[in-house]
């Protein structure tokens, strides 16, 4: 029984530094005993996919936004193949940035009619990489361009493969839209503003679109892509890219004709809090901007989310190393950290941290500083209540099913955590073993 020094009981208490339910609290006691069992079969750390939470999400995501529109699930957000193979079962698509994600997600069984590419960069051997696969009659369902530089190289390379090939079928194009707003997300998130590194101007596409730049049989003008934010807190800025998306739609439709017929209008949709709008409640947002400016909408729409999925459906499951008493507070070492979940340090983002108990706990919640072993003072993840806890306890840390496992790194020597899927069920399974640094 670890004694809690009279210090701590006699101090006054600070306010809650969660919500009195943390998200991801009503679910754990159903997933307890399966974590349980995942922790001793597989070790920790360890990523965990509750599959029951990942069908309800995505199912949410597409009662807002039905067929005919496209869901393009972002795999940035958790490039797992056998997530992006669940999703792809429901009927979603890709959203890629690199030749590493188009692997992955064709390793999904994803084909290239249903995967779109963007990215900030993309190296001429990736471009090459679309220009071959539209040459093999397998295009891309689209790829976007980030630049005047970029739709040139892309050209480049089509010119260079060019030899007996005449276009058919051309590589479909986006144009890449910085809608230059303010969204309401921590600056780290917000790619949409006008300083931002993301996409072209509104006039830059004019100048383009002007200057004839889309007119190369190598590739076909599709339309516009935009996506202003991550974890967006409000549907203000988004509406916004999604106005501005659909007035130069409506430009490029009208210079260069009918094949320009989509809008893709990103991701964003937040997860881990209770106040954050629905995917819902984005839609909505879009209906009543239709409704009120009579704007046309294009025959192709599409959404590229990647955090809503999987983000709710993701634990890190982790043990705890050793206990102090400090200044006041319980705290507590364990074995995850910043190398298995980034976005602390990176965002100051906030994780709720559970004990999975499977022992009588009593006594008083602490205030409880959570820190994980990687030598960096950055590596925490903040203050939590949690009971008085001993060495060996199983803690959860909820809502990490997004931009976590696809961020690990090796630092300190650091293995690459098992990832585990939770069925419905209950039942177990090892989705990807541990890597142990060789
Ligand atoms: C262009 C683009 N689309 C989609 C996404 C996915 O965003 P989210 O995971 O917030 O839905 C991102 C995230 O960075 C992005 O940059």
């Amino acid at each position: 029984m670890v004694s809690t020094p009279s210090l701590l009981v006699a101090e006054p208490r600070p306010a809650p530094p969660v919500a009195t339910v943390a998200p991801g609290a009503d679910r754990l006691t159903a997933l307890a005993p399966a974590f349980r069992a995942a922790a001793d079969a597989y070790g920790t750390p360890q990523y965990v996919t509750d599959l029951a939470t990942l069908d309800r999400c995505a199912a949410e995501v597409e009662s807002a936004f039905p067929e005919p529109w496209l869901r393009q699930y972002s795999l940035k957000a958790n490039g797992l193949p056998a997530i992006v193979r669940r999703l792809a079962r429901r009927g979603w698509g890709g959203n890629v940035v690199s030749a590493g994600e188009w692997r992955l997600a064709r390793r999904a069984g994803l084909p290239n009619a249903a995967i779109s590419f963007e990215g900030i960069g993309k190296t001429d051997s990736e471009l090459r990489m679309a220009v071959r696969a539209a040459m093999d009659g397998q295009p891309l369902r689209w790829l976007s361009v980030e630049s005047a530089d970029e739709l040139q190289a892309l050209i480049r390379q089509g010119q260079y493969l060019e030899a007996g090939w005449h276009g058919q079928p051309p590589v479909g194009v986006l144009v890449r839209l910085n809608p230059q707003v303010e969204p309401e997300t921590n600056a780290g998130l917000a790619v949409g503003r006008p300083s931002s590194k993301f996409g072209l101007t509104a006039g830059e596409v004019r100048q383009l679109s002007l200057a004839g730049a889309f007119d190369d049989p190598g590739i076909c003008l599709r339309g516009v892509h935009v996506h202003v934010g991550s974890q967006l807190a409000g549907v203000r800025a988004w509406t916004e890219g999604a106005r501005a998306a659909l007035e130069v739609w409506a430009q490029l439709r009208e210079q260069w004709g009918d094949h320009v017929d989509t809008v893709d209008f990103g991701g964003g949709f937040p997860s881990g809090t209770a106040q954050a709008p629905s995917p819902a409640a984005f839609r909505r947002a879009f209906d009543d901007l239709i409704a009120e400016e009579n704007l046309a909408v294009p025959p192709r729409v599409a959404i590229e989310p990647g955090r809503y999925v999987v983000a709710a459906s993701g634990w890190i499951l982790a043990r705890v190393l050793h206990v102090r008493y400090r200044d006041g507070r319980q705290q507590a070492v364990i074995d995850a950290g910043m190398t298995e979940l980034i976005r602390p340090a990176l965002y100051g983002a906030r994780h709720p941290v559970h004990l999975v108990s499977g022992r009588g706990v009593r006594g008083a919640l602490l205030d409880t500083t959570v820190e994980g072993p990687v030598c960096e003072s950055s590596d925490t993840l903040g203050v939590h209540w949690l009971p008085a806890l001993r060495r060996g306890d199983l803690v959860a840390v909820s809502d990490s099913g997004a931009y976590a496992s696809c961020f690990a790194t090796r630092y300190n020597g650091r293995p690459r955590p098992a990832e585990v899927f939770i069925h419905p069920g209950g039942d177990i399974e090892l989705a990807r073993a541990v890597e142990q640094v060789s």
